[in-house]
């Protein structure tokens, strides 16, 4: 396993924080799960707050008791790193020059520098986990189909000192634009407003902040925010993009190098865990007895539920954010898809089997 950042780098950047029953069940099966038991906190339903009324969702009454943990993405990172470094087998991290070559034969080749020195690993295959920005994917690029949509607005998100003002996820739908309220602990709140693309943080004082969020988050009955010092803020862009196929001779693309979602939902981390499942099963196959029927069928495997978390991320952000300029027309086919989804038991069970993780795609 080659990395380009340093530890103290991957294991300190913040993304997203909601794990799909189904990614929980397989960190558990491979034995990374106990520090995410003990930390992580499990959720039933979420909230959908739109025309100053909050409306539940009942996750886990809509899905035969399934249920999301709400854990950070970096901390399920720290728990995959500490149990690769217990394994004894190697993870070396601030490597550079990576490429990835002769892909159409039996022994591509990864070569890197580390430690001053060049190197070269012959595989048997290699998995492109290396993110949207990494070497794998353009190293095939001329094999690949490219679908892409941007969307005209952003996430701010915030990391704060400050106690949960719900027990529960919070999705705004609001005149001035979407929010989110969500948590990393009993004492850190983790919230996201929507913003123009390419925000400037230097126009974001916390006074903004927090009164941005508390007029989004408001309630015919009353409601306020708990507010607190703010520690990280960021801005996270909106994109939809996947690439097919998601392999070429023996590079296997997974997560983030293969397809990108819009944050709305918070999918990204749950993909890529389920491409690396069937990678994983398709790997083992191929080295118990040389089968690459798992091998050769991965991407096509891979991209059904690609294609079901990319239209279910498309479809929350549509639903939830306020595009600029928004035609009436629009605003109101909106607020009507988002009535029908909180009084409809059919629509709100749509919503929750995609939000909690589809078993089957
Ligand atoms: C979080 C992020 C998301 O994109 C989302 O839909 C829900 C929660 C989070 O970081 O907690």
């Amino acid at each position: 396993m080659l990395e380009l950042r340093s530890r103290e780098y991957v294991e300190g950047r913040v993304r997203a924080g909601v794990l799909e029953q189904r990614t929980v069940d397989l960190l558990t099966e491979a034995g990374v799960a106990d520090r995410l038991h003990h930390e992580g906190m499990v959720h039933e339903g979420l909230e959908l707050r739109f025309g100053g009324r909050g409306h539940r969702i009942d996750l886990s009454g809509l899905t035969g008791g399934r249920r999301i943990t709400v854990y950070g993405q970096q901390e399920v990172v720290k728990d995959l790193i500490a149990a690769r470094l217990a394994s004894g087998l190697d993870l070396r991290f601030e490597v550079a020059g990576v490429s990835v070559e002769e892909l159409e034969s039996a022994r591509p080749a990864v070569r890197f520098t580390h430690d001053g020195g060049p190197h070269e690993l012959r595989c048997d295959a290699i998995a492109g986990c290396d993110g949207f920005h990494g070497v794998c994917r353009p190293a095939i690029a001329g094999a690949l189909r490219v679908f892409v949509r941007e969307y005209p607005f952003a996430w701010l998100g915030i990391l704060a000192r400050a106690r949960p003002s719900s027990e529960e996820l919070i999705y705004a739908n609001h005149p001035r634009g979407f929010a989110l309220h969500s948590m990393r602990s009993p004492e850190v709140i983790r919230s996201y407003l929507q913003c123009e693309p390419g925000e400037d943080l230097a126009e974001w004082p916390d006074e903004r902040i927090w009164s941005e969020l508390q007029a989004r988050f408001e309630l015919d009955e009353g409601f306020r925010l708990n507010e607190g010092e703010i520690f990280d803020k960021g801005v996270t862009p909106m994109r939809s993009f996947v690439v097919e196929p998601m392999q070429h001779g023996r590079l296997f693309l997974a997560g983030d190098a293969a397809h990108i979602v819009p944050p709305t939902g918070a999918k990204g981390l749950n993909v890529a865990v389920a491409d690396v499942e069937v990678l994983a099963e398709a790997l083992e196959s191929f080295y118990a007895s040389g089968d690459t029927s798992g091998l050769d069928g991965y991407s096509a495997r891979c991209l059904r539920r690609v294609w079901r978390v990319q239209h279910f991320s498309y479809w929350m952000t549509s639903l939830l954010h306020r595009p600029p300029g928004q035609d009436p027309f629009e605003a109101k086919l909106q607020r009507s898809q988002l009535e029908y989804v909180c009084a409809s038991e059919a629509a709100s069970r749509t919503l929750a089997e995609n939000y909690v993780g589809l078993q089957r795609v």
